[in-house]
């Protein structure tokens, strides 16, 4: 299958590592050219080198914070400035702090809406007048299985997300007549810095091992073990083609069938 990705334009958001990093790779892979930002500048050099030696494809890097608009005004132009044209934003960032509904406190909150809610408006906001430009495009956000059912810390992963839900259905009912085709996709638990970080203060919280604590996410799941990155990103090259041209307004679980819910 052919997905039409060669020569288009990405931005991935957390490039560097993680669940963006797989994204790039991919993109990468089909022949996307990709921006790839986050606030590491070495991580993100690293990245763009092993990126563009094993794909071929051009890497840009982009270093700033994304909880900040500003950031995000010059990422956008940049890449536009620098490849000409914008197609796909993969709209991922670091993960909310961990906290509990009863006792998450101000600054925990403010930090979880920048970074899990409004910045899923701003990255959209300043693409879709590209994206319009370009006679479509993608916009894919990288969410939590948390909007399906709580984990314990992650009170503020859920509230937000299920705020991005309600906006992405919104954006994709204003877009989808420009082509621009607007879903999210919820990571359960992979295998990434981020998801090992949240694991081992689970662990520390239970009295148990690292190890034991990735044994009993694995086996949560219906498969029996914790995902690759790959596996998430597999599914956002697909989205992000050209044959992804009627699917808008869905959420995705990418879980191995952790969610227990039926829809
Ligand atoms: N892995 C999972 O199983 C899982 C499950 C549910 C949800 N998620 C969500 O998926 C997203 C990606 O997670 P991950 O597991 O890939 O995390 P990760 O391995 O820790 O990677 C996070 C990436 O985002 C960058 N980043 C973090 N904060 C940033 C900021 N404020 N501005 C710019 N870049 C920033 C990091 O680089 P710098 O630190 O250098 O900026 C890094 O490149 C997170 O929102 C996470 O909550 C992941």
């Amino acid at each position: 299958m052919d997905l039409e990705l060669q020569g288009k334009v990405a931005i991935v958001g957390g490039g560097s590592k993680g669940l963006g990093r797989a994204c790039a790779e991919v993109l990468a892979q089909e022949g996307v050219k990709v921006t790839i930002c986050s606030r590491t500048k070495a991580d993100l050099d690293q990245a763009a080198a092993e990126i563009q030696d094993s794909t071929g494809s051009e890497v840009m890097v982009f270093a700033g914070d994304l909880d900040k608009e500003d950031t995000i005004k010059k990422l956008v132009a940049s890449t536009v400035a620098r490849f000409g044209r914008l197609d796909i934003m993969v709209n991922n960032n670091g993960g909310p702090p961990l906290a509990r509904a009863a006792t998450a406190t101000e600054d925990q909150w403010s930090v979880a809406v920048q970074r899990s809610l409004l910045f899923f408006a701003r990255m959209s906001r300043e693409a879709v007048p590209h994206l319009k430009k370009q006679g479509g495009g993608r916009i894919i956000n990288i969410l939590a299985s948390t909007v399906y059912q709580p984990i314990p810390n992650l009170a503020l992963s859920g509230a937000t997300r299920m705020g991005v839900v309600a906006f992405a259905k919104s954006l994709a009912d204003e877009v989808g007549r420009d082509n621009i085709m607007v879903n999210n996709v919820c990571p359960g638990s992979i295998l990434t810095d981020r998801m090992l970080s949240n694991v081992t203060s689970r662990a520390k919280e239970l009295g148990i091992s690292v190890d034991e604590a990735l044994a009993q996410r694995a086996k949560e799941t219906a498969v029996g073990r914790i995902g690759d990155p790959k596996e998430l990103a597999y599914l956002v090259g697909f989205l992000a083609s050209g044959k992804a041209s009627y699917i808008t307004g869905t959420t995705i679980l990418v879980d191995g069938g952790l969610v227990r819910s039926v829809l």
